[in-house]
């Protein structure tokens, strides 16, 4: 089966990440967003993905090409040489995805959220009911980001599909994750087309759209707070012994669980970690020093004492001694903050040497 993620944009609103890799490509949890989603689809039967880009793909190739034949999993890419909207890639990709058997249905997935990705269920579940799409629906409190979704809770079906709603209409919003049958191509031409304002409507007008609520957590990642928010959701759901990365938590003195630490990690004497807190590969962890709610990308390091909370520390970032980093900061790759500085809220873009203290949120370039 195959699976095509829409992969547009530029990512800003997870800048200055987004400055060095693309979107899908930002670790999360010590893994690259899209890997996460990949893996589900694995389970699901998938064993070939394709990219719909139109953003440094050489990079994103480079990056992921590794995990094919650790996943065993074919990833392709399919360039559009103007965005073509969330639809549109479809259009675009249309070969590949008309390969194999003709009632073979594929996923089409946002790549910038995170969830169990229980996509086994909704393979099911969209082969019962046997119409053109299924998508995955999940409850919000704030629906008026998304897309909202009508339908009837005892068959699925969808009788409206409204993209970002001026007034409320409901709380059940698009998940970011579809199966079609191969039909919908032929409602996609090949121009900018947005899947949820142009195609769904149509679909649940002529009652061939259908719902299918998600079971446990969800979250667009797609931007700080959102992404912090989404890391202690996941790490709460690998707290789950059933769950098939429960083994990845890491446990032991000092640690606050739920937490991630690389083996290739290295972490100093006296420092309390947790809870919601992941390190990366090669980072440094020096002694005394307190991490909560925050995330430390390959290669950073965090220098003695230092107090780190609710903060995304990038690549080969140096966080010196004594320094307080708080209030959603990013730091982007290599960043450099001197010793006993306070930061709150800094965006802060790659290279930097940061001397002075940032009180307020604010970016520095
Ligand atoms: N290839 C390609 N080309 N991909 C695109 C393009 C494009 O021109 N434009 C957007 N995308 C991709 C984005 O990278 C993302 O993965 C996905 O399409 C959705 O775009 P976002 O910009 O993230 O949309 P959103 O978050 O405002 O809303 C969407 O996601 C919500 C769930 O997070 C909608 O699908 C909503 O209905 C949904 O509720
Ligand atoms: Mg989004």
């Amino acid at each position: 089966m195959k699976a095509l993620f829409l992969v547009g944009g530029f990512g800003t609103r997870l800048r200055p990440l987004t400055l060095t890799v693309p979107k899908p490509c930002v670790p999360f949890c010590n893994k690259e967003m899209v890997i996460h989603q990949i893996e589900g689809l694995k389970r699901a039967g998938v064993d070939k993905v394709i990219l719909a880009v139109n953003y440094k793909p050489e990079l994103m190739a480079a990056i992921l090409k590794p995990w094919e034949s650790k996943l065993g999993v074919k990833v392709v890419y399919s360039q559009e040489m103007e965005p073509l909207g969330t639809a549109g890639p479809l259009a675009l990709a249309r070969d590949l995805l008309l390969e194999g058997p003709e009632d073979e249905p594929f996923f089409v997935l946002n790549s910038d959220i995170t969830s169990e990705f229980p996509f086994e269920a909704l393979l099911k579940f969209h082969k019962s009911h046997g119409k053109e799409g299924t998508i995955f629906v999940t409850q919000v409190s704030e629906p008026s980001k998304y897309g909202v979704v009508m339908y009837d809770e005892k068959t699925g079906q969808i009788s409206r599909f409204v993209e970002k709603p001026q007034q409320f209409v409901g709380n059940k919003i698009n998940a970011g994750m579809y199966i079609f049958k191969k039909d919908i191509i032929k409602r996609i031409p090949l121009k900018p087309t947005s899947i949820e304002t142009d195609v769904f409507p149509k679909m649940a007008e002529c009652g061939q759209l259908y719902a299918m609520e998600l079971e446990g957590f969800w979250m667009d990642i797609g931007q700080p707070k959102d992404y912090l928010s989404g890391m202690c959701k996941y790490l709460t759901a690998l707290q789950n012994e059933k769950h098939p990365e429960n083994k990845i938590l890491t446990h032991g003195k000092g640690i606050i669980e739920p937490v991630i630490i690389d083996p290739t990690a290295k972490v100093g004497e006296g420092c309390l970690i947790g809870p919601y807190v992941t390190i990366g590969p090669k980072a440094i962890i020096e002694d005394g020093v307190r991490l909560a709610r925050t995330t430390v990308f390959e290669g950073a390091t965090i220098q003695k004492n230092s107090w780190l909370d609710n903060s995304i520390i990038g690549w080969e970032s140096r966080i010196g001694k004594w320094v307080r980093v708080e209030g959603f900061s990013v730091l982007g790759r290599d960043v450099r903050i001197a010793d006993e500085l306070y930061i709150n809220g800094g965006m802060i873009l790659d290279h930097k040497v940061v001397k002075e203290t940032i009180l307020t949120p604010s970016i520095h370039m």
